[in-house]
């Protein structure tokens, strides 16, 4: 167990909160957001990554940038997983191990408790309650083992855990697994689950895609059935969504489940809550951000520029990375795009055509990594070409920009779907990409009637978004408060 604590007296009476995250990007983010909510709210944290994550972080955030917070310490385990093949550009390369969900998941399923446990009994300051990923319940018979109460924060929208909570009822249904590898393309995958009314718009495909197996044993179809049922020992269930956004899977998810805390979006949520200065810069990032794209951005016209990142995880093949660009390039638009060093499959350096270089050096911005909420708030940012990914999503939401939606796994067509149809948010395109499909997308969303369209509405869940953080009244605001008050009442 690695130590970065600072020497500090210690409050017995604090409530002491142990924040464990999902060992991603995607999951480290949010749950900084909840733990500084916390921390504004009194309690001391102790936040623990991985040993891998947490060299990760010192090295994009640089030596020392994790110690120094009052009352907000970083503690770590290992992830039982091998070393990676080569870290660049503080981690996440090709044949590294630890950006792979399903052995992160399996990983994190056999080898964290023990580790856990033992940091939970030699902390200086006992925990007063446990808070981890709603994909790590391990942690929740941790937090029993010492006595003290532990909640899941689901980091992904609601509507997904509910699928992920109704797979029981259609493999009884024999709807799943899947018959045969011909379910993947005879239209099977098209049948809707019209008999549960919050998901009545919902496909076979807009499932998980771990869902897409003919094995009843699939490792990753247990994983997330188990722990979309294991959820139900925890204390209290957060959701990083808020009540106008999903309101009917919400209402049928608190008959089901333990107390449902929505107070999302976080990173909305946190700018209510002022907190101590110090932590303020603190954050979540794996890989170094570019700040200079931001200076960049002000030199483009308001509502000009299509963003395009495909989050943390995502691995395009070479084929599919030539489409998106020439795509963009036959746009005629300004574009920044993120190219992660290990987003494409084979070669991590990025290998793009010269003519591509040449036909958009006037008008495109490749980086490595992006402050993405800056980017997304900012006023050039017209339209935002996304793998769909839950933060990613709820941060375009609450920037009120329109979507261009290409889902690449898990989650993320859920995602979609519910963007595409409930929300009026986003443009699907077709997973098997192609450039002309793209350019089009590109120039409806900032040029066309439907980009307009979904801008005006991307604006409506914006001014929601606020309504429910910003509110003394509001529904986020006012979970905040009381999953607070029920944390304390356990003390
Ligand atoms: C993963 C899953 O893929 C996603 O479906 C699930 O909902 C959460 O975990 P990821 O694929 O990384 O996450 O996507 P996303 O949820 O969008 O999270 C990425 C985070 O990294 C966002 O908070 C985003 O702001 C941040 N980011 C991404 C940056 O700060 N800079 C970047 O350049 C890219």
């Amino acid at each position: 167990v690695v130590e970065s604590e600072t020497k500090c007296e210690i409050n017995k009476k604090q409530p002491h909160a142990v924040c464990i995250p999902f060992p991603a990007q995607g999951h480290i983010n949010p749950m900084i957001e909840l733990a500084k909510l916390l921390h504004s709210k009194g309690f001391r944290i102790t936040f623990v990554n991985t040993e891998y994550n947490h060299r990760r972080l010192l090295k994009s955030r640089g030596p020392g940038s994790l110690d120094g917070f009052p009352g907000f310490r970083f503690q770590s385990i290992p992830d039982g997983l091998p070393p990676p093949v080569a870290a660049e550009d503080g981690g996440g390369s090709a044949g590294d191990s630890t950006q792979d969900i399903p052995s992160l998941c399996d990983s994190t399923a056999k080898n964290f408790l023990a580790p856990f446990l033992a940091l939970l009994k030699k902390l200086n300051s006992p925990a007063s309650c446990v808070v981890c990923d709603a994909i790590m319940c391990f942690a929740i018979d941790a937090a029993r083992e010492i006595g003290v109460p532990g909640y899941c924060f689901r980091t992904t929208c609601a509507a997904s855990f509910f699928a992920n909570r109704n797979l029981p009822g259609l493999i009884q249904k024999g709807i799943l697994p899947l018959k045969d590898s011909a379910c993947l393309t005879n239209g099977y995958l098209e049948s809707r689950l019209d008999w549960i009314p919050p998901l009545k718009n919902v496909r076979l495909r807009d499932l998980a895609t771990f869902i897409r197996t003919t094995d009843l044993n699939d490792v990753m179809l247990n994983f997330i059935i188990s722990q979309a049922q294991e959820v139900s020992k925890a204390s209290g269930i957060i959701f990083n969504t808020f009540d106008d956004l999903e309101n009917e899977v919400l209402a049928d998810l608190s008959l089901i489940c333990p107390p449902i805390y929505t107070f999302g979006p976080v990173h909305f949520l946190i700018n209510q809550h002022p907190q101590n200065k110090s932590l303020n810069s603190l954050g979540g990032s794996l890989w170094k951000e570019d700040q200079e794209c931001l200076e960049w951005l002000y030199s483009r016209a308001r509502n000009s520029v299509v963003y395009v990142n495909f989050g943390s995880i995502t691995v395009l093949t070479p084929q599919q990375l030539v489409e998106f660009a020439w795509g963009l390039a036959d746009s005629k638009k300004d574009f920044l795009w993120a190219i992660r060093p290990d987003a494409v499959t084979g070669d991590c350096k990025v290998n793009l055509p010269s003519e591509f270089f040449e036909e958009t050096e006037q008008r495109g911005l490749i980086v490595k990594w992006c402050p993405q909420e800056q980017v997304l708030n900012h006023p050039a940012i017209g339209a935002f070409l996304t793998h769909c990914g839950w933060n990613s999503m709820l941060e375009s939401i609450a920037s009120g920009v329109p979507m261009i939606c290409w889902p690449f796994f898990a989650d993320q067509q859920i995602n979609c779907r519910f963007a595409c149809v409930e929300w009026g948010v986003g443009l699907e395109i077709d997973s098997n990409v192609n450039r002309v499909e793209v350019a089009k997308a590109v120039t409806e969303l900032i040029d066309g009637e439907k980009g307009k369209q979904l801008k005006t509405n991307a604006i409506k869940w914006k001014n929601k978004a606020a309504e429910a953080t910003s509110s003394v009244n509001g529904s986020s605001y006012l979970n905040l408060d009381k999953l607070v008050a029920h944390m304390l009442s356990k003390q």
